[in-house]
C-alpha cells in the first residue's frame, strides 16, 4: 500500500485530523486535495494543540513533505498565519491552485446576509473563490511568481467582480510572504507522480466529508469541492488507478454544523449531553454542532461512492453516558420505505429514520486498550455498524488523546 485515502463519511468533523495525525508519521507526503481554510484537523504533537485549516497534519512531522493540491483555494492570509512556527520547506504549493483573497470572503459573509437560503457556511469565502474558479476569471498560485502580472491579474479579477479592494496594496503588504513560499510552489501532479513511482507512501487528506459533497451531498446545503476519494485523481492530476485504498471515517453518532436537512437529528437534553461531551463545537467558526443518532443510510450511500475498503468508528467513549443508542437502518419518505437518500434537499427534510435499538454500556471506555477489553454492548453496536456498512473497522477512537485508539488486528473478534 503506497497511497491511502482518508475520507470523512459524514459531514465533515468525524475526528479525521486525530486519525490523519497517528497515521501520517507512516507517509512520506501529506496531501490536501479539496477545499480551503474551512476545514479544521485537530491534531496533538509535541506536547501541543494545533487546529490546522489549511495545512495538511503532517506539517507537524519534520519528515513529511505536505502539498497544497490543485483543486484548493488557498487564503496567503490563513496560510501565512498557520506557517509561523512550522518549516516551509515542508511544504508543496500547486502553481495551479486557485487563490482565494479578502473580497472573496466579504461576498460570502453577503451572500449568506441576503439570500433567502442561508447555507450556514464558514464564511471563508470558499464558495466564491470556486465560482471565481468556474467562471475562468481566477488567479492561480503560479501567478504570485511574477507579482506585476499578479497585480494586473487582480485588477482584472476585482473590476469583473464589481468589488471594492486594492490589489497593489494587498500584494505590497504580501510580497515579503510571497517571495517566502514562492520556492515551494511547483507542479504537484509531476512531483506526486515522480514520488509515486519512487514508490513513496502518499497519504491523502480529505477535508470536509461526503454528505457535503457538491453533487452527492444535501445540494445546496454543501460546501463548493469535493470530498470524495474519486476527485482524487481530477484535483491532483493523477490516474485514477493511484488511488488504492481508503479509509472512511465515521463518528460513533452524527453532527452537523450549519443549515441543511438532518434526518437523524435529536435535541433537548440529550443531543446537549452529547454536545458537552464530545466537545461538539466548530474548530473553524466555534458554532455549537447539531447532534443525531448514527444514520446508517446516509453512511451507506457514502461508502457506495467512495469505495472505502476500512473504517474508523471515532468519539466512541462520548455515547458511555447513553442509556440506549439508536442507529438508523431506513428511512419513510411519503409512507413508502427507502435506503435512498432523496435528491431534492427538501425531500431528505422529511425523511422519517426507521431506527433500531440497542442498549448502552454505560460505562467508561477511554482506558480500553484493545476490542476484547470494549463492554459487550459496545462490541454489539460496532459489529452492528460493521454489518450494516459491509466493510471491516479497523480502528476505534475511545478518546481524544493520540493513544486512545484502537487498532483490530483482526476482525473475527
Ligand atoms: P463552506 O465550505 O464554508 O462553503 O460551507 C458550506 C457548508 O459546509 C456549511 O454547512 C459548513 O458548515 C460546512 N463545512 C465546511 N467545512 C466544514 C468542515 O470542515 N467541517 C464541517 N462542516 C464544514
Amino acid at each position: 500500500m503506497n497511497t491511502l485515502s482518508i475520507v470523512g463519511l459524514q459531514f465533515g468533523d468525524e475526528g479525521k485530523g486525530k486519525i490523519t495525525d497517528s497515521l501520517s508519521h507512516q507517509f512520506d507526503y501529506v496531501v490536501r486535495y479539496q477545499g480551503g481554510h474551512n476545514a479544521g484537523h485537530t491534531v496533538y504533537a509535541n506536547g501541543q494543540k494545533y487546529v490546522l485549516h489549511v495545512l495538511p497534519t503532517g506539517i507537524v512531522h519534520p519528515h513529511t513533505i505536505n502539498v497544497l493540491g490543485t483543486g484548493m483555494v488557498i487564503s496567503l492570509d490563513a496560510l501565512q498565519k498557520e506557517l509561523q512556527g512550522f518549516n516551509v520547506s515542508q511544504l508543496r504549493i500547486s502553481d495551479r491552485a486557485h487563490l482565494l483573497f479578502p473580497f472573496h470572503q466579504q461576498l460570502d459573509a453577503q451572500s449568506e446576509q441576503t439570500t433567502t437560503q442561508k447555507i450556514g457556511t464558514t464564511q471563508k469565502g470558499i464558495g466564491p473563490a470556486y465560482q471565481t474558479k468556474t467562471s475562468r476569471i481566477g488567479i492561480r498560485v503560479g501567478s504570485l511568481k511574477d507579482l506585476s502580472r499578479l497585480k494586473l491579474e487582480l485588477k482584472q479579477l476585482v473590476s469583473s467582480l464589481g468589488v471594492t479592494f486594492d490589489g497593489d496594496a494587498y500584494v505590497e503588504q504580501m510580497k515579503e510572504f510571497i517571495a517566502k513560499i514562492v520556492p515551494f510552489i511547483t507542479d504537484t501532479s509531476y512531483e506526486i507522480y515522480q514520488a509515486y513511482q519512487q514508490k513513496k507512501r502518499i497519504l491523502f487528506e480529505g477535508a470536509q466529508g461526503v454528505m457535503l459533497d457538491l453533487d452527492h451531498g444535501t445540494y445546496p446545503y454543501v460546501t463548493s469541492s469535493h470530498p470524495t476519494p474519486s476527485s482524487i485523481p481530477v484535483d491532483i492530476g493523477l490516474p485514477p488507478s493511484y488511488i488504492q485504498e481508503a479509509l472512511g471515517i465515521v463518528k460513533a453518532y452524527t453532527t452537523r454544523v450549519g443549515e441543511g436537512p438532518f434526518p437523524t437529528e435529536i435535541f433537548g437534553e440529550e443531543a446537549e449531553k452529547i454536545r458537552k461531551t464530545g466537545n461538539e463545537y466548530g474548530s473553524t467558526t466555534g458554532r455549537p454542532r447539531r447532534i443525531g443518532h448514527l444514520d446508517a443510510v446516509m453512511l451507506q450511500h457514502a461508502i457506495r461512492m467512495t469505495g472505502v475498503n476500512q473504517i474508523a468508528i471515532t468519539l466512541l467513549d462520548v455515547l458511555s453516558m447513553v442509556d440506549t443508542i439508536k442507529i438508523c437502518v431506513a428511512y419513510e419518505l411519503n409512507g413508502q420505505r427507502t435506503q435512498l437518500v432523496p435528491s431534492h434537499a427538501s425531500d431528505v427534510a422529511k425523511l422519517k429514520p426507521i431506527y433500531e435499538t440497542l442498549p448502552g454500556w454505560k460505562v467508561p471506555i477511554q482506558d480500553c486498550k484493545s476490542f476484547m477489553e470494549l463492554p459487550k454492548e459496545a462490541k454489539t453496536y460496532l459489529h452492528r455498524i460493521q454489518s450494516l456498512l459491509g466493510v471491516p473497522i479497523r480502528f476505534i477512537s475511545n478518546g481524544p488523546k493520540r493513544e486512545q485508539l484502537i487498532e483490530r488486528t483482526h476482525h473475527h473478534d
